[in-house]
């Protein structure tokens, strides 16, 4: 049996495969110590060949073969890609695009989410499913459909996105109100004219667009509740999630969606090489900040990532030996409860046949698979044994599931129900208290932010995720202790908080900062936060309209530079990309503009200290200054003077190392090969 106490696997296609290709994975899954393969994602024309027919004698076979290698299941449900008998059966429920064209069947994910032929369809699969296996011996987690995410602009969604707005605004003059539909002659006297924001001859109304991005998010996340609920219904221990996809296209609200889902999961695939460890913190502490956020105690899952490769600008960029453990190994000291990739074996055929996998075409003779099983076997305890777990301190999805056999881990326990386990968590959390590994500086990522920059047609085109992105990279450079967290989260204790962008801010956001500022925290916001309210609308009388008194300044202009230019401050520091005209009739200046105007501010506020930063500072300009902050604050990186590419973790079980470059370091006395991982301190 293994002991590997972490989610460890992959997605697994066993059906794209004759039998005894089955037999050969499993034994090779528990050579590497595997503990769990994610099952059934796309499997819906096989387990429902034609309408209310099922043919489960395939999952079967593969459910009870990981059960008989010890191996856990985590169990799709397949409704993100519909067979082709039900799209023939209904047209209308595939999806439309913007401009009204109809989407045809030959990839996946192409299916409306409000069509009531698409819903009953999944429900009944889902239940169907549930019915089935809900005790089966294998299954540790349901995993519902797969990265919601899909848009569309039907009829089904005019329809359901009228009563969605009826719900949010009560009247049409409401909501003519909230949408400033004054503007272009955009007023409505009855909700039938309401329809989702298709091609339009010029500019959308941003609102409307707003409007439409968080009805598509509840759109989902009721038809994901309605297959979690029926999970539940036949089971009720069931643990249920599905894995969140980031990125600034997803209409997915994920800080919302946490508190429905039993385990925060992510996928998570990173845009550069280079820039995989910090695009992999930055995800990794988005998720326990969700996780926290929820009333969890800052646990999550790596749902899906690539064993082999980054996609950099469409090429595929392979990763170098060590770093599939490394990257794995970081990932569970910020809180994963495993690492779990996509996917187990290479498809010979099939869209996605390219896609790097543990057992490529060529087999299991690589160096992929030798490090994968190295990987499992470090992880079940063999040789240099992680303690991440020791303070995590519910880890109840290895342990025996319903069924009552499973992979050997600590101390969840098996029978508590969701439910209870739900009010333990919110009262751990209720505090901020009893989130493992919870940091010190905190970054504000709202992704409802980012739909509205997207939304609006801003004076510069602005990348919101990159921006907080570029935030938290600093903060990671220097090795801080940091959290991203939702607007929902409990932000008392952070010793800094720093706002990035926050376009849209709503006056609940708004009072919770100016509450901890007042009470103690040092606050930095950034230029283009607090501009707008939830609909959009700018806060009059001065930028920011939501946070001048707190920060004491009063922006007249920005001033957006053009690409390229690079504009100096008094302190040396360089500025890209946006400035503003401001003054600062309540704050203390501390860096200016050539011209002499204000550029960073300080304004003490209660117990507390409010900073504002007014234009782009380049990484190094923004690392000084954040220097400067956390030292007043009290915050000091985990290690002093990192160099550039060795990550410090503050684990729950002690600091952990992690050197991304290619030259060995000595940290802290110790010596730290190039590419390794080392736990440094254990407590
Ligand atoms: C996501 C999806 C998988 C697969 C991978 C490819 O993780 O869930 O089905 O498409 O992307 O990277």
């Amino acid at each position: 049996m293994p002991t590997n106490p972490y989610f460890f696997g992959a997605d697994w296609n066993p059906e794209q495969w004759p039998d005894h290709v089955q037999a050969e994975d499993l034994a090779l899954m528990r050579e590497a110590r595997v503990t769990a393969a994610t099952v059934g994602v796309f499997s819906w024309s096989r387990l429902e060949p034609s309408p209310g027919l099922y043919d489960f004698g395939r999952l079967d076979r593969v459910l009870d073969g990981l059960h008989e290698h010890g191996i856990g299941a985590v169990l799709a449900t397949p409704t993100a890609s519909p067979p082709p008998w039900f799209t023939q059966a209904h047209p209308g429920a595939l999806a439309m695009r913007r401009d009204g064209v109809r989407l045809v069947h030959g990839s996946r994910d192409t299916y409306c989410v409000n069509a009531p032929a698409y819903r009953a369809a999944s429900l009944r699969v889902a239940t169907a499913l549930a019915e089935r296996y809900a005790r089966h011996p294998a299954v540790r987690l349901w995993h519902v459909h797969n990265e919601y995410g899909t848009w569309c602009f039907c009829d089904h969604c005019a329809r359901a996105f009228r009563t969605w707005l009826r719900e949010r605004h009560g009247t049409t003059a409401a909501l003519d109100d909230a949408w400033t539909a004054d503007f272009w002659s955009q007023r409505y006297t009855d909700w039938a004219q309401v329809l989702p924001p298709r091609a339009t001859q010029y500019l959308g109304n941003p609102a409307h667009e707003l409007d439409y991005r968080r009805f598509l998010s509840d759109s989902m996340l009721a038809a994901y509740t309605e297959q979690r609920d029926a999970i539940k219904a036949v089971a009720p221990d069931a643990q249920v999630t599905t894995n969140f996809v980031l990125g600034g296209w997803v209409p997915v609200d994920h800080a919302r969606w946490s508190r429905e889902v039993d385990l925060v999961a992510i996928d998570h695939y990173p845009s550069s090489l280079d820039g995989t460890p910090a695009q992999s913190a930055f995800a990794a502490d988005a998720a326990r900040g969700w996780s926290a956020a929820a009333g969890y105690d800052g646990r999550w899952l790596l749902m899906e990532h690539a064993p082999a490769h980054v996609t950099e600008n469409g090429v595929q960029r392979r990763k170098p030996p060590g770093m599939l453990a490394r990257i794995a190994l970081a990932h569970l000291a910020r809180g994963s409860q495993g690492a779990m990739y996509f996917q187990w074996r290479a498809g010979s055929g099939g869209a996605e046949q390219w896609h790097t996998a543990i057992v490529g075409h060529p087999g299991p003779d690589t160096r992929l698979y030798r490090e994968f099983r190295a990987l499992g076997e470090t992880l079940a305890g063999e040789g240099r044994a992680p303690s991440y777990r020791s303070a995590y301190k519910k880890v109840p999805f290895l342990t025996d599931g319903p069924g009552g056999a499973g992979a050997e881990v600590g101390e969840g326990g098996s029978g508590a129900r969701a439910a209870d386990r739900r009010a333990e968590a919110d009262a751990v959390a209720a505090d901020g208290e009893g989130v493992a590994g919870r940091g010190e500086v905190a970054v504000w990522f709202d992704e409802v932010c980012g739909w509205a920059v997207v939304a609006s047609h801003l004076p510069a085109p602005l990348d919101y995720q990159g921006v907080v992105e570029s935030w938290h990279r600093a903060l990671w450079r220097r090795g801080y202790p940091i959290d991203v967290v939702p607007p929902t989260a409990t932000l008392a204790g952070y010793r800094v908080l720093v706002v990035p962008a926050a376009y849209l801010l709503t006056d609940e956001s708004a009072r919770r900062l100016d509450e901890y500022a007042r009470e103690g925290g040092h606050l930095v916001v950034t230029y283009l936060s607090g501009i707008v309210d939830e609909h959009l609308r700018v806060r009059t009388g001065g930028y920011p309209g939501a946070l001048r008194d707190l920060l004491g300044i009063r922006v007249e202009e920005f001033d957006p530079l053009p690409p390229g230019a690079v504009i100096t401050l008094d302190t040396g520091d360089l500025a890209t990309g946006w400035t503003e005209h401001l003054t600062a009739p309540g704050a203390v200046v501390l860096a200016r503009y050539p011209d002499g105007r204000p550029a960073v501010t300080r304004r003490e506020h209660g117990a507390g200290v409010a900073y504002y930063v007014s234009c782009a500072l380049d990484e190094a300009a923004t690392a000084r200054v954040l220097d400067g902050i956390c030292a007043a604050a009290g915050s000091a990186p985990i290690l002093p003077d990192l160099p550039d590419g060795v990550e410090a973790v503050r684990a729950p079980g002690g600091v952990w190392l992690f050197n991304h470059t290619d030259e060995p370091h000595e940290i802290a006395g110790r010596q730290l090969a190039r590419g390794a991982a080392a736990e440094l301190t254990a407590e």
